[in-house]
Formats: C-alpha cells, sequence, structure tokens
C-alpha cells in the first residue's frame, strides 16, 4: 500500500491529463500503456529486489549487491530524489488552495473565480511559499517518524477512499454528455500525431508515475517482507497506478468536453487543469459536488503526501546510511535543503519573471518546468536504465529466481531478464538518443 500511495499521486490527478491533453491524447495514451507494460512493471520488479535482497537504501544497495563501481547511479537517483521533491510540494500546496476554495463555496455557496485568479495566485510569492512550506513540513514530520508505523497506517487507510472517490468520479462522468468525446480522444491513437519526443515523455511520465529510476522502489522494497511476491506487490502497484491515471484523466476529459467553451479555456492553461478547471465545475455538476469537491482535494493533497514521503525517504535514508547522521538530523538536513529548491520553483511560475521566462528546452520554461523536464524524461530514465543494466547483468540470475521465489525458472522469468538485459536498455537508450541528437534542444 505504501509503495502504492508512492506511485499514486500528482503523476497520476494532476501530470497524466495534461500531458495526455496537450500531446493530442490516443497516441500518447498507446505509447504511454507500452511502456508501462514494457518497462514499468520489469523495472519496478527489478528495483523491489534490489532493494529487498540487499536491504539497503539505494547508494549502499548498489554498492553491496555489486561494487563502489555501480554506485553513481544511485546517487543519481538521490539528485532525482531532491530535484523532483523540490517542485513537487510546491504543486502539492496548490492542492491546499482548490481544497480551501471548495471549501469556501460549500459554505458560502458557489462564486465564480475571477478569469486570471489562478494566475495572479501563482505570482503571489508569499502564498506560494507559505503552502509550499507548510506542505514540505508535512513531509519532514512523517519521513522524521519513520515510514512503517505512520505512512504505513495512513496510506492503508487513505487509499481505499482514494479509489472509492475515483470511481464514483468515473462513473458520475461516464454519464456526462462530454463522455464519448473524452474516450474517444483517450483511446483514439493518430499516427500522424506520432514523434519522437511523444516517445521520450510517455517513458518519463511512465517512471514518473510508477515512482522508478530514482531507488524510490529499492527503499521501500528494502522494507519488504521476505515472503512477499516481488511480482505480485509490481503488478499490484503498476494496475491501480494506472488505473487511477486514466479514470482521472477520462473524469476531466468528460467534464471538460461536456461544458461549452471549456475546452477553449483549457488550451490556454493546460498545467492547471486540475486546479484550474476542475474545481468549479467538480462542485458545481457533480451530484454531491458540495461535499465531494473539498474531499476530492484533501485527497489529491493526501496522494501527493504519500508520494514525497517516498522522496523524502530516499533522500533521508542515504543520509543515514551514508553518513551515519541520526534520522533527525538527516531529514532537518535534505528538507532544508530541498526546500531551497522549492524557493526557486515556488517563484518560477510568475513570481519571478526572470525564473519564470528562461527556456533551456523548448517549450519548458522558468524553473519548474526545466526541474520536471530534467527528472523526469532525462534523470528517471537514466536512472532506470542503469538499474536494468545492474539487475540483468551484474547479479546472478539464480539469485533472482530465488528473490522472486520462483523454483524453476520459467519461461516468464527468462524473458523478464532478458527485458532487463536487452530490450529495456535498448529502448530507453534509443530514446534518448534520438531526442538529444534532435533539434529538441534549441
Ligand atoms: N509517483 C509519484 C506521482 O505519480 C511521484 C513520485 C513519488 C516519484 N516518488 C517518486 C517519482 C520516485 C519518481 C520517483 O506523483
Amino acid at each position: 500500500m505504501a509503495a502504492a500511495g508512492s506511485a499514486v499521486g500528482l503523476g497520476n490527478l494532476w501530470k497524466f491529463p495534461y500531458v495526455t491533453w496537450s500531446n493530442g491524447g490516443g497516441t500518447f495514451v498507446l505509447v504511454y500503456l507500452l511502456a508501462v507494460i514494457l518497462l514499468g512493471i520489469p523495472i519496478m520488479m527489478a528495483e523491489i529486489l534490489v532493494g529487498r535482497r540487499s536491504q539497503k537504501s539505494p547508494v549502499p544497495a548498489f554498492e553491496s549487491l555489486g561494487s563502489k563501481r555501480w554506485t553513481p547511479i544511485g546517487w543519481l537517483g538521490v539528485a532525482a530524489a531532491g530535484v523532483i521533491l523540490s517542485y513537487y510540494s510546491v504543486i502539492a500546496g496548490w492542492s491546499l488552495r482548490s481544497f480551501v476554495q471548495c471549501m469556501g463555496w460549500s459554505i458560502h455557496g458557489y462564486q465564480a473565480p475571477a478569469a486570471k485568479a489562478f494566475g495572479l495566485f501563482l505570482a503571489n510569492v508569499p502564498m506560494q511559499l507559505g503552502l509550499t512550506l507548510l506542505f514540505s513540513l508535512a513531509t519532514a514530520l512523517v519521513v522524521y517518524r519513520g515510514v512503517s508505523g505512520g505512512i504505513e497506517r495512513t496510506t492503508k487507510l487513505l487509499m481505499p477512499v482514494l479509489f472509492l472517490i475515483m470511481i464514483y468520479l468515473g462513473i458520475t462522468a461516464a454519464t456526462m454528455s462530454g463522455s464519448g468525446h473524452a474516450a474517444r480522444m483517450i483511446f483514439t491513437p493518430h499516427m500522424s500525431r506520432f514523434h519522437p519526443r511523444i516517445v521520450l515523455e510517455a517513458v518519463g511520465q511512465s517512471f514518473f508515475t510508477l515512482s522508478l529510476g530514482l531507488g524510490a522502489m529499492i527503499t521501500y522494497g528494502s522494507y519488504l517482507d521476505k515472503k512477499a511476491s516481488v511480482f505480485r506487490s509490481a503488478a499490484s502497484v503498476v494496475v491501480l497506478d494506472t488505473f487511477v491515471a486514466l479514470m482521472a484523466c477520462f473524469s476531466m476529459f468528460a467534464i471538460i468536453f461536456s461544458v461549452p467553451g471549456m475546452k477553449e479555456k483549457v488550451g490556454a492553461s493546460t498545467v492547471g487543469m486540475l486546479f484550474v478547471t476542475l474545481p468549479g465545475i467538480f462542485y458545481q455538476k457533480m451530484p454531491g459536488g458540495l461535499i465531494l469537491a473539498p474531499l476530492f482535494y484533501v485527497l489529491v493533497a493526501f496522494a501527493a503526501l504519500t508520494s514525497t514521503i517516498s522522496l523524502g525517504e530516499v533522500l533521508v535514508s542515504s543520509f543515514i546510511d551514508y553518513k551515519h547522521w541520526s534520522r533527525r538530523k538527516a531529514t532537518i538536513v535534505a528538507s532544508s535543503l530541498v526546500f531551497l529548491g522549492s524557493i526557486l520553483a515556488a517563484l518560477s511560475n510568475g513570481g519571478m519573471k526572470a525564473l519564470s521566462t528562461f527556456a533551456f528546452f523548448h517549450d519548458k520554461h522558468g524553473v519548474m518546468a526545466t526541474l520536471d523536464y530534467l527528472a523526469a524524461n532525462w534523470m528517471l530514465p537514466l536512472g532506470g536504465l542503469g538499474t536494468t543494466l545492474f539487475v540483468g547483468w551484474r547479479l546472478d540470475p539464480l539469485v533472482l529466481q530465488r528473490e522472486l521465489g520462483m523454483k524453476k525458472a520459467t519461461w516468464l522469468f527468462h524473458a523478464w531478464v532478458w527485458i532487463l538485459r536487452v530490450v529495456a536498455p535498448a529502448a530507453i537508450a534509443a530514446i534518448l538518443v534520438a531526442v538529444a541528437m534532435g533539434k529538441d534542444f534549441s
């Protein structure tokens, strides 16, 4: 459940719908689903296995199962965890605002927000810093308390509630007039829209949403019961995560297509879909919106929290293992460092012009978009590439087989090993090279 909590987060509720929307729908979804099946499940198994076998956090895990030569993969992951956590906490803070907004409506009645309200909110520096700080403190507190006690208990309680709400949202959205349009957009691929960059974004998204490529699943794998099945754990996390992503996407698109003029509005701010378009419509158009809209944003915040915790845990457990610090010291140092990054990210959506407008990578403007692009589309796939090579070539297949709890090596086992050895590394490397050589860096 904690691993599912790590996976299900803003990647599903915020990012997947808007990335799907801005990449034109079905083509992206198809490539994404292929990436989840071909890379996601095998790499998730590889990470959990490394963690459970070594009983360590990422860097020492690579060292103890392999050698010092492999530790750069672990360090890259720790860096990626810091980068992602820094901007992720800012977006997580936005969900608190949507919650307050919906609560306000529930108490005082609906009031249409001014057209520029969200932009003003993003440019409001004290507000952005305050919400981010609040969220970062919550993350630090849970990580400080340790994963197994606090986080396991909370996720076990909250994840089922989140699933129920998602199912309700999906069913209600299906009865709305835009649902056919939404389903067609999500499930009809148009090969003319195909572009190598879509593959990069899809692979990046699959790593991001499944919490792969930086050792989060290594860390959680190290806490996994020796008797639990690695395959079943990996597969259930992937299935739950994909379900939530598709459900969120379908519901949002259906709602958007049901309300005249909404499609154009979203076009202007795809990034803000979850926080701009949805709260008002959710509150007004969905039966029970009065209660469910605020509840939904509480759950978004909790979904984000169970994800930031896993990112924080990667940093903190690495500091503990590597520097031999106490959990308390490690948490304080890691959170403070990350918060420095958060400040830059929090000011990069209009708060400070210089941080908001520059673009190193094609259409990625500002610190937040740049960090997201670097971490999700480059660092995670690179980390995943390293992990597949490590598990595929460095570890003994007999050890793998035993760790998976298999008495005999079935054809599925061999298929998995060869995916790790050849298919996944070749695919990831080819995508990274194709995009790096292309004109995407201008
Ligand atoms: N998977 C989370 C989401 O979809 C984000 C996340 C948590 C993550 N831990 C991670 C991403 C580790 C990459 C690696 O929102």
